[in-house]
């Protein structure tokens, strides 16, 4: 196989696995190569790939069937991400067109392996080094007005459903001076909006400068002070880490955006604690009232599982409640899925697939409903938005609000602008909006 020139990489699964999906694409620009538009005629192709449920983690295997060209051809195989680590040497067991593993904690080393390949071989690196991949990156390049920006790795947490504690390693958090100089990038090459990730975003710890540990609010503290930011956002966070600290920047830190995704997955205390959340349905409760006390507009966000093993209506009906009094903006819900390994998959009482099938319908019903009247709730009202992109019709821009709405806008405006917006109309997965000033905003 000679060299690649060209590559194209297709990230699967969360914020984490998009942020890593650009960090490969710039690493192998650095290398020489070119982005092509898509797989079909790039020369390398990396498909970075999520192992949390089933479904995700078998995508793998037809999309790499569909990589093969009409004229028989096929481009290198790198499989990246989270089924990487947790499958390694059984995908090219199972895919021998793959040329190369490359696990979520080693893509740094792409470029050798990509050598290796090259010359024939195949090679497959799933380590977890004691040196991280950040410091062996390049720099960040021009990406638009928003940007991912990865602080926190991997979990301790263990929830017995969850394959997450073993693709993706320990919690290990960034040192405080490379996010601030990441963030600083990020701002020079263009991004008005930076959105911190990690898998428990908020158990983030460091020293500043000065030396003094700091949690999660101490760094938003220290990027809301940089020059040309307007916006942060933080994404995902778990509840026994939501700390006073944490709770009281929501109320005065002007550029942390009033939305918050807090998984719960269950309203039962029963499955909770099967589910080794450590919190209960009250506690999760009790930390949104606070949330809200300082900061009454939030829009919170959620993830549900219907059909943990076990769960029984009366459980699921607790779910229903739960939700019923937080009131969402925006949720997942998902059926449970066993995955191998973990503790749940071996639990007795799986549920039925047309148990879950009903369940996750009436959740879902509900959750849509909840998300149609936070939208129109919001009508009315004047607020900023960050363009994004082009819409559908000529002269329409679609940005974000400040509770992560999309919203719809026509007139005098470009991409990358703060405008400041009228609310004027609601649907179930975006709004409209009226210009009111195409001005920009200094951030
Ligand atoms: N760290 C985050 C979530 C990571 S995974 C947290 O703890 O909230 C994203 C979501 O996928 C989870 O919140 C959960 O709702 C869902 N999920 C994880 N494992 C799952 C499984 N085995 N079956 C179904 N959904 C799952
Ligand atoms: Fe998975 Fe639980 Fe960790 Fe979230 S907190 S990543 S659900 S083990
Ligand atoms: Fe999937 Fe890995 Fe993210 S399993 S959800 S890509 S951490």
């Amino acid at each position: 196989m000679k060299d690649p020139r060209t590559f194209h990489v297709k990230s699967f699964g969360c914020q984490m696995n998009v942020y890593d999906g650009a960090r490969m694409a710039e690493l192998l620009e650095a290398e020489g190569m070119t982005a092509a538009g898509d797989g079909a005629s790039a020369d390398l192709v990396v498909l970075n790939t999520c192992h949390i449920r089933e479904k995700a983690a078998e995508k793998v295997y037809s999309d790499i069937g569909r990589l093969r060209r009409d004229d028989g051809t096929r481009p290198m195989i790198a499989v990246a991400g989270c089924v990487a680590q947790a499958e390694a040497a059984e995908i090219p067991r199972r895919a021998p067109s793959v040329d190369i593993v490359v696990g979520p904690q080693a893509y740094h080393r792409l470029p050798a392996m990509i050598g290796a390949a090259a010359r024939g071989g195949r090679a497959i690196d799933t380590d977890m080094p004691a040196e991280t991949k950040f410091g062996a990156l390049p720099a960040r390049r021009r990406q638009g007005p928003t940007a991912f920006l990865t602080v926190q790795e991997g979990c301790d947490k263990f929830c017995t459903y969850c394959v997450v504690p073993y693709t993706r390693g320990a919690e290990i958090s960034r040192p405080w001076a490379a996010i601030v100089d990441e963030a600083k990038a990020l701002i020079d090459a263009g991004a008005k909006e930076i959105t911190l990730l990690g898998q428990n975003v908020n158990a983030w710890e460091g020293e500043d400068e000065t030396g003094r540990v700091q949690g999660l609010d101490g760094l938003i503290r220290a990027l809301d002070r940089l020059p040309g930011l307007a916006r942060i956002r933080y994404t995902t966070s778990h509840p026994n880490d939501m700390t006073d600290g944490l709770i009281a920047a929501h109320g005065d830190v002007e550029t942390l955006m009033p939305y918050l995704h807090l998984p719960v997955q269950s309203g039962s205390d029963r499955v909770l604690k099967a589910m080794n959340r450590s919190h209960s349905a009250a506690s999760y409760l009790a930390i949104l009232d606070r949330v809200r006390a300082v900061r009454p507009d939030i829009a919170i966000s959620g993830d549900f599982i219907v059909g943990f093993p076990g769960e029984t209506e009366v459980e699921f009906t607790a779910t229903l409640e739960i939700v019923s009094a937080v009131n969402y903006a925006h949720a997942y819900s998902f059926k449970y899925s066993p995955r191998p390994g973990t503790p749940a998959a071996g639990m007795d009482g799986q549920v039925d697939a047309a148990v879950m099938d009903e369940r996750l319908q009436r959740l879902q019903a509900l959750l849509t409903e909840q998300q149609m009247a936070f939208n129109r709730a919001t009508v009315g009202r004047r607020t900023t938005v960050l363009l994004e992109r082009n819409g559908k019709k000529p002269g329409q821009k679609i940005g974000k609000s400040p509770w992560l709405q999309s919203v719809h806008v026509e007139g005098d405006a470009a991409i990358g602008d703060l405008v400041t917006v009228d609310i004027a109309s609601a649907g179930p997965n975006s709004v409209g909006g009226i210009l009111v000033s195409p001005e920009r905003k200094a951030a």
